[in-house]
């Protein structure tokens, strides 16, 4: 086996809020069957220390960006952990990110660069006998690793992935000398962005390789309407730019086995028990149109405001919806009010994953609206359990389910729909489509079926993943 290094701030199951600690968590697993040993490096936030035990101490330093700090050794839910335990740094009581108030932590650049700094120090330096030969860096917090190879001199290859280009990890350029960053790359070729630190263009800059988590998102990322004011970055690392597809868990998400639901199912038909447990527990009332669903954060790139102002096509012709989320204030806000105005609208705000398990075993169809989205892996699950996505036409959406067109649905080869542009409009419009179709039972169970057949494992995307660690490992 190769060693590898992952670099995140999330990895389910320890800790997530977002499909990012998904990929983490499934990264090792799927690259273990190509002959690459993934180790993950995560900071040791008070949830992740308690999961973990006691752990082995191996590294130790008195003033790391601001105390003290050691790293230890730890397996946990099958994988191996490299855990930074720095109390000055995770040991918070609000979210991993947010304080009480939901504001960011003020600290938050030196938080992660801390992380990124410990990365490239086992790059150099590995740990007794082991030492990645490659870097598998994630989003902005783990962009600076780069940086701090260059200084320390290891030789390590690195690839950053960008899950959301949306977060760029900014800091004032004041913070220079403690972000411990050379004067010289503060220079529009280098991290600086409008006069800041830029922890994402970082690591855009200078990794070995990027990628993103879809083929289509790697295309948009290059342009201005999704590149979030970095796309001249990303097209110019154009050469060393891939997109490559997230898997999920087949084995967590398997309607034939799922622990978290009571009825088991191999086809689309056996899903009945579940739809009529679904309607007990969201007290939604039966009815002849679809039961759709929605499992998210609650945020403006989900587009869940323009599936209120679309809601009337689904509810007022039997539709029915029942949302799992939470997020933005506003929004919650907005949703309560739209669950109390419909009898056909139901709402839970939270985070809740057995709960999200019994949705996509007992719904019709899932909506997925999203504004942008890197890959999404809401209409994944949809597929493999016969829940019919809904999807707006971007990013992973686009490259992950086949619409109901007139050509797929003559080809008998339709997995969801898509719906485009992205307003409100033309999501309405969806719905009815969506609506009719449901009205078809033989062209329906159709399309459950392929999306039940649809692959939407790790396969495909590991071997993509080792051939760019290979790439990473062996200097041209
Ligand atoms: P993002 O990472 O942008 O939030 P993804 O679709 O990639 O979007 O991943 C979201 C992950 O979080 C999925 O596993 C989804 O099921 C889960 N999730 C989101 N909100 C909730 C919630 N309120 N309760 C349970 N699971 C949730
Ligand atoms: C981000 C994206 C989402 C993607 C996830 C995992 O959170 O918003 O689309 O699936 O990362 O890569």
């Amino acid at each position: 086996m190769r060693h590898a290094l992952s670099v995140a701030s999330e990895c389910a199951p320890l800790i997530k809020t977002g499909g990012l600690a998904d990929v983490v968590g499934a990264l090792p697993g799927a690259l273990a069957a190509e002959g690459w040993a993934l180790r993950t490096l995560l900071p040791g936030y008070p949830s992740v220390l308690r999961a973990v035990g006691a752990g082995k101490t191996v590294w130790k330093d008195k003033n790391l960006f601001g105390g003290p700090a050691k790293l230890i050794v730890a397996e946990a839910a099958g994988l191996d952990f490299l855990i930074l335990d720095a109390p000055h740094l995770y040991d918070r009581t609000g979210s991993i990110y947010l304080d009480d108030g939901g504001q960011d932590y003020a600290d938050n650049p030196e938080r992660f660069a801390a992380l990124s700094w410990v990365a490239a120090y086992l790059a150099a330096n590995g740990i007794g006998d082991w030492i990645p030969e490659a870097l598998h860096l994630h989003d902005w917090q783990a962009a600076l690793t780069p940086w701090y190879i260059k200084e320390m001199g290891a030789r390590a290859g690195t690839l950053l992935t960008i899950h959301n280009v949306a977060f760029h990890g900014i800091a004032p350029a004041a913070r220079l000398n403690a972000l411990r960053l050379p004067a010289n790359g503060f220079t529009s070729d280098g991290f600086e962005f409008w006069g800041q630190i830029n922890m994402l263009k970082a690591g855009i800059v200078a990794a070995d390789k990027i990628s993103t988590v879809s083929p289509t998102y790697a295309r948009e990322l290059t342009t201005p309407e999704f590149g979030m004011g970095l796309e001249g970055v990303i097209d110019g690392r154009q050469a060393d730019l891939c997109g490559i597809l997230n898997g999920i868990d087949l084995e967590a998400w398997n309607p034939a086995t799922d622990t978290a639901i009571t009825t088991h199912y191999h086809t689309p038909r056996g899903k009945k028990k579940a739809k009529a447990r679904l309607e007990k527990e969201f007290g939604l009332p039966a009815a002849d149109g679809p039961l759709c669903i929605v499992v998210s954060r609650l945020t403006e790139q989900k587009g869940l405001d323009l599936l209120l102002d679309a809601l009337p096509a689904l509810v007022d012709r039997g539709g029915r919806l029942a949302l799992l989320g939470s997020g933005d204030r506003a929004l919650e806000t907005a949703w309560l009010r739209a669950a109390d105005a419909h009898p056909f609208v139901s709402v839970r705000i939270g985070y809740d994953e057995d709960l999200s398990h019994r949705m996509f075993a007992g719904a019709d169809a899932v909506l997925v609206p999203s504004r942008f989205e890197p890959c999404g892996l809401t209409q994944l699950y949809g597929l493999r359990y016969g829940t019919v996505p809904v999807v707006a036409l971007t990013g992973g959406l686009a490259d992950t389910v086949i619409p109901a067109n007139t050509a797929a649905m003559r080809d008998g080869v339709a997995t969801g729909l898509q719906f485009h542009p992205v307003t409100a409009r033309a999501l309405a419009n969806s719905l009815m489509d969506l609506r009719a179709i449901y009205a078809d039972a033989p062209q329906w169970s159709r399309i459950q079926r392929n999306g039940m057949k649809h692959p939407v494992g790790w396969d495909v995307s590991a071997r993509a993943y080792a051939e760019l660690y290979d790439s990473l490992s062996t200097p041209a």
